[in-house]
């Protein structure tokens, strides 16, 4: 069974000493939680944070990673860097770095193989922006990003994917529930095709934009969401907790009974 993995994306929010307050805020909220609990922080956040979490049941991620393993890439920071610090996640090829620092698929890919490379778990962002929806592109462009991103990946269940609809990020336009398990069970639909059938049932596929503490419980009760991928409301210790205790919040306790 899918183990259910909810992470918090601070994106560029939070100073070292603000993002090891909301840890350790977060802490006792959260430390009997069934599900996997990630925090993907700054990068210059990650040596506090990893110290504040040390004894923790939440796991740290990092927001990018370079996919050279060392060299002249000035402002970069590598997997190995990220390692030291007990880093477990990475996202990658999040929409916002596609939109504003040109991110491709090809460099997705690239920083995915080698974050895998280096034992990281990466979280590969996909999604299709409005535009798209709206002139029924979606299944060709999430068929770009899972072909051109994860190709030459050996097994797809080493990675964590997430389905970000551009137009549900930051705007609190959630897809609906049904949406979203839809576009889901599409994606991994794909992956089975394009991977191993068996990989596909394995990989955890989250859903994220505009998810919070009152919608998280409906978007967690579908068969194929694996899990959420959080910003805005991640920055609030009793916000994201909210949404790690989703299933004690009467509609389904264990996911395996579904
Ligand atoms: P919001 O939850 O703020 O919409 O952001 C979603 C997101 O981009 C997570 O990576």
């Amino acid at each position: 069974m899918r183990k259910p993995i909810i992470a918090g994306n601070w994106k560029m929010n939070n100073t070292a000493k603000q993002g090891v307050q909301l840890v350790n805020e977060l802490k006792p909220l959260v430390k009997d939680a069934n599900c996997e609990v990630v925090v993907c922080v700054p990068a210059i956040d990650i040596p506090a944070v990893a110290e504040a979490l040390k004894g923790s049941n939440i796991a740290l991620g990092a927001q990018n990673v370079h996919f050279a393993e060392k060299g002249a890439y000035t402002g970069e920071i590598s997997a190995d860097m990220l390692k030291e610090y007990g880093v477990k996640y990475v996202i990658i090829g999040h929409s916002e770095r596609r939109q504003y620092f040109g991110e491709t698929d090809e460099t997705v890919n690239k920083r995915t193989l080698a974050a895998l490379a280096a034992g990281l778990t990466p979280i590969v962002c996909i999604g299709e922006t409005l535009e798209e929806r709206e002139t029924g592109k979606t299944e060709e462009v999430l068929d770009r990003q899972i072909t051109e991103g994860m190709k030459g990946i050996d097994d797809i269940s080493k990675i964590v994917i997430a389905y970000e609809p551009v137009w549900a990020i930051g705007t609190g336009r959630t897809a609906t529930a049904e949406q979203a398990n839809e576009t889901i069970g599409y994606i991994r639909k794909k992956c089975a095709e394009v991977f191993c059938p068996k990989c596909a049932e394995k990989v955890r596929i989250q859903y994220g934009g505009s998810m919070n503490a009152g919608n998280c419980k409906q978007l967690m009760a579908m068969s194929e969401i694996d899990g959420g991928l959080i910003g805005g409301a991640s920055l609030k210790s009793a916000d994201f907790s909210a949404i790690v205790h989703y299933d004690e919040q009467g509609l389904k306790l264990n996911k395996d009974l579904l």
